[in-house]
């Protein structure tokens, strides 16, 4: 049986060259599509094993690449030569498979036949990355090499935008460059947690860029404010209805991209993990926590935000339980936030009760300071600048430190003699229970 092929080149001058290369024995076109609807019907009706697609096709992005391979089409883009610029744009928006038509027509089939086989691997006649001219794609192509922390939690305002900020800024204070990114699908409250205004959402721009293939390191930086020297952000949604826009493929690919900008890039989550819309909808239709979903599968540490209440608690350990079904492959620590006297528990009693309910040993605690909060909140200043010496932030550099990995010995030491009797042990610092 040969190769299903659909041909959307959107009129690229090299079409009659393709299609002289396609049917020659191992493919065949089942269909030549004159739009992307006329494509991706065709790719959902199970026609075709692999798309030809062309940077010529208006109205090609992330979207549409995503919707091919879910309906198992394996996109391959096709470029005039190995340094056309096309190439960087169709891999931003997610083809692996590339092939320049400047090459006879046999080696053409095979490169789209071997697209059909291997999806990730490069077919023969593809040009290289490391080939491209394009000064972009030189930072394009930097490993990847940034930790991603997640700061998820239950409903009820636990406190996640404000560990988020903190974590963020205990970590730039540790010596780290940070980048905390608002991605709270339910509206996002970063920007003015940290006294920054920005008119525009960092977030949307950013996948509105990653959806057109146009966002790269570069433009994902001018995209971030600068909260202090190594501390910057990426606003969220103005306003909650925005969610659609926040797509769980664009999604991976800011955070792709946010590996390239900062060693640390700390993610405030929405709080819910609720997929019932697959039940309700088809599986194409947006899913709200999809990008949720995606930040949580793909962070290398994830924080689980609790209130230290009875509520709060019971919230939390159900979302343990969430996270566990959705993301089996999180080990999560657990920050119990707002712990104080009047509750009558101590963080040995909640650790226990935790360790009991949930299995989780890597449990943090973070004392109720209402007044740190606020003191932060109306100077626009992170937690660690507004109350640098009190209990909060203190705990949150040490909750820092262990999950970045980055020493409080050094940090004390950049900062010199200026705060006395931050460097001393206090019964309240995180517990491992
Ligand atoms: N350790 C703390 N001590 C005192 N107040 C706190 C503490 N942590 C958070 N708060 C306060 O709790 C409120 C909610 O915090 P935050 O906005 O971080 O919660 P959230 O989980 O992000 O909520 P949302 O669902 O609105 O995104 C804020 O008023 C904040 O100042
Ligand atoms: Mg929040």
């Amino acid at each position: 049986m040969t190769i299903g092929v659909l041909v959307a080149l959107g009129s690229a001058p090299f079409e009659p060259a393709v299609l002289a290369a396609v049917g020659r024995g191992r493919t065949h076109v089942v269909r030549r599509c004159v739009d992307i609807a006329d494509l991706l019907a065709t790719a959902a009706s199970g026609q075709g094993a692999v798309a030809l697609v062309s940077t010529c096709l208006a109205g090609l992005d992330r979207q549409v690449v995503d919707a091919l391979e879910s309906a198992g089409v394996a996109p391959m883009g096709l470029v005039e030569h190995a340094s056309d610029p096309a190439v960087d744009v169709l891999r931003r928006i997610g083809v692996v498979s590339i092939a320049a038509v400047n090459v006879d027509a046999e080696s053409l089939e095979s490169s789209i036949a071997a697209a059909a086989g291997r999806r990730d691997v490069e077919p023969a006649g593809e040009p290289s990355a490391r080939d491209s001219a394009s000064g972009t794609h030189a930072q394009q192509t930097d490993e990847p090499s940034g930790r991603v922390i997640a700061v998820w939690g239950p409903t009820g305002a636990p406190g996640r935008t404000v560990v988020a900020l903190g974590i963020g800024a205990a970590i730039a204070e540790l010596g780290g460059d940070a980048l905390v990114v608002d991605a709270d699908v339910y509206g996002g409250t970063l920007g003015q947690l940290a006294g920054v205004l920005d008119e525009t959402s960092g977030l949307l721009a950013a996948t509105r860029a990653a959806n057109a293939g146009s966002l790269d390191a570069a433009s994902l930086s001018r995209r971030c404010l600068q909260i202090s020297p190594r501390l910057r952000a990426l606003t969220g949604l103005p306003r909650a209805d925005r969610w659609v826009e926040a797509k769980a493929v664009l999604v991976r690919s800011v955070l792709e991209t946010a590996r390239r900008v900062a060693a640390y890039t700390v993610v405030d989550c929405g709080f819910s993990l609720e997929v019932d819309e697959e039940v309700m909808y088809d599986t194409r239709a947006p899913r709200r926590n999809g990008a949720t979903l995606e930040i949580l599968s793909r962070a290398d540490a994830v924080l689980v935000v609790g209130a230290a209440d009875p509520i709060g608690l019971s919230r939390l350990i159900r979302a343990v339980g969430d996270l566990a079904e959705a993301v089996p492959r999180a080990a999560p620590t657990v920050v119990v936030n707002r712990l104080r006297d009047g509750i009558g528990w101590s963080a040995d009693d909640i650790g226990s009760m935790l360790r009991r309910t949930t299995g989780i040993t890597d449990i943090a605690f973070l004392p109720d300071d209402p007044s740190s909060c606020d003191r932060a909140l109306v100077a626009g200043r992170t937690l660690t600048e507004a109350a640098p010496d009190r209990p909060l932030a203190r705990r949150l550099r040490e909750l820092a430190a262990d999950v970045s990995g980055l020493s409080e010995q050094s940090s004390r030491r950049r900062r010199g003699r200026t705060q006395r009797g931050q460097g001393k042990k206090s019964s309240q610092r995180p517990v491992r229970v």
